[in-house]
């Protein structure tokens, strides 16, 4: 078995709020670099490629340099998102957990690069130890001088905060993930205007998630070359993949970003439980495609998995064993996604509803064929209907459960 790559959750680093001695593995080297040369650090970011792991894949330099661009008005704001709270996801507060100086440095250092003084750590209040280990990690950097260094390198003082989220999953999306800091329920908005214009209070805002910024002091200390070498072409890096579900060893791997399927099923998770045969992944958490035993050999990152109609999203995989009705289970986490839709936009409220009242009714034997027809004009309509990426993910795993295991839906009708 090829050995684990671990940057991120190396065993030296994994120390919990221990400051000593994460600073003897390292621990600070980046935020020193950073304070030298913050501009340094956004073509760092840039030339290694580092992609936000909080679901969208999206080019981490991009948002970190409109940000940059815009003023103080009066405050800039970094929210390190936390919020995991999508089924099959469970990689932040594993780092939050066992290495949070770690997620601390790096959120510093995305704090220099793009000029932000109030630091916010948005976690999922369930997670008890996370919270606590940030909360005793938070006290520590009060309490040193490196806090003090980063904010005369700033030019201004370095607030660093805790902020437990309100318990929904929708309160993980950015726009709602803002509402909820500024001290309102968290609904997601409209877009535009772009977080890094108006946040927080109308102040320019970058939020990326925990994996994210963990990633960033690796970066900034052994250069974008060594970054890039990290992952399996066209990844780079490393990910961490959340497996669970019916694999005989569960757990989050960190591993090249663009490692296969089968490498982290069958290497790393040590196949299937009772050794059955694979049915299919649910992937993301849920809200993304399903992949299937032809996928087997695709590259876990995200260009490649879109490339072949998927999406990696958080690098949650829920693996399905032969014997498991698809059906039902796309049914339980319609109800999951059903409960968790905010309401505002009536498309949402009444799809996500809709769809899980019909899937409910089929997996039960009292589904119709027009029950199957609506949930199909459902998938042509909804998608992009809503304010925020929940309905169209939701859609996209139906209509993925339905390319894959069309057969399955009709056996179970009436
Ligand atoms: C319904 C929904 C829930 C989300 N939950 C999370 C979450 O728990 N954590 C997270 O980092 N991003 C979550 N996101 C993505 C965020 O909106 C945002 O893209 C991300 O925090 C940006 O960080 P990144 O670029 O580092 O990935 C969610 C998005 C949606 C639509
Ligand atoms: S798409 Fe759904 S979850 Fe998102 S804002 Fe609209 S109602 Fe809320």
């Amino acid at each position: 078995m090829e050995p684990l790559t671990s940057i991120l959750l190396h065993p030296e680093r994994r120390v919990g709020a221990d400051m000593a001695r994460w600073a003897a593995a390292g621990g600070g080297q980046a935020l020193a670099r950073a304070a030298q040369d913050p501009a340094g650090v956004r073509v760092a970011i840039r030339e290694a490629d580092l992609r936000g792991m909080g679901g969208s894949g999206f080019t981490v330099w991009r948002k970190w340099e409109a940000v940059a661009a815009e003023l103080p008005k009066p405050d800039k704001y970094l929210i390190v998102n936390g919020n995991e709270d999508e089924p099959g996801t469970f990689k932040d507060r594993m780092l939050l957990e066992e290495t949070p100086h770690q997620v601390i440095e790096g959120a510093l250092v995305a704090a220099l690069a793009v000029g932000a003084n109030r630091v916010v750590f948005y976690v999922n209040p369930d997670l008890k130890q996370s919270l606590a280990a940030v909360d005793a990690a938070i006290a520590q950097w009060h309490a040193s001088e490196r806090l003090a260094q980063a904010s005369k390198a700033l030019g201004r003082t370095l607030e660093l905060s805790l902020r437990p989220a309100s318990g929904h999953y929708i309160g993980g999306e950015e726009t709602a993930a803002i509402s909820w800091v500024e001290g309102g329920f968290p609904f997601p908005r409209g877009k535009p205007p772009y977080p890094a214009q108006a946040g927080v209070h109308g102040c320019p805002t970058l939020i990326n998630n925990v994996e994210t910024l963990a990633h960033v002091p690796h970066i900034v200390v052994h250069g974008a070359e060594w970054f890039r070498s990290l992952g399996k072409a066209p990844g780079t890096g490393t990910k961490l993949y959340s497996l669970s579900g019916d694999v005989l060893h569960p757990g989050v791997y960190e591993l090249p970003m663009g490692t296969t399927l089968r490498e982290l099923i069958f290497e790393h998770g040590g196949g299937l439980l009772s050794g059955k045969p694979l049915k299919a992944v649910f992937t993301g958490g849920p809200s993304c495609s399903l992949l299937t035993p032809v996928n087997l050999d695709v590259g876990l990152d995200f260009d490649s998995l879109r490339a072949c109609g998927g999406s990696l999203g958080t690098g949650a995989m829920i693996v399905v064993s032969e014997g498991t009705g698809i059906v039902k289970r796309v049914a339980e986490y319609m109800r999951f996604f059903a409960h968790s839709s905010c309401g505002q936009c009536n498309s949402c409220k009444v799809g996500t509803a809709t769809m899980s009242r019909l899937l409910d009714r089929i997996d039960t034997g009292r589904g119709t064929a027009a029950d199957l027809d609506t949930l199909e004009n459902l998938c042509a309509l909804l998608p992009g209907s809503g304010r925020c990426h929940l309905i169209s993910g939701t859609v996209q795993l139906l209509d993925s459960s339905f390319r894959h295991f069309h057969n399955e839906y009709r056996q179970a009708l009436r």
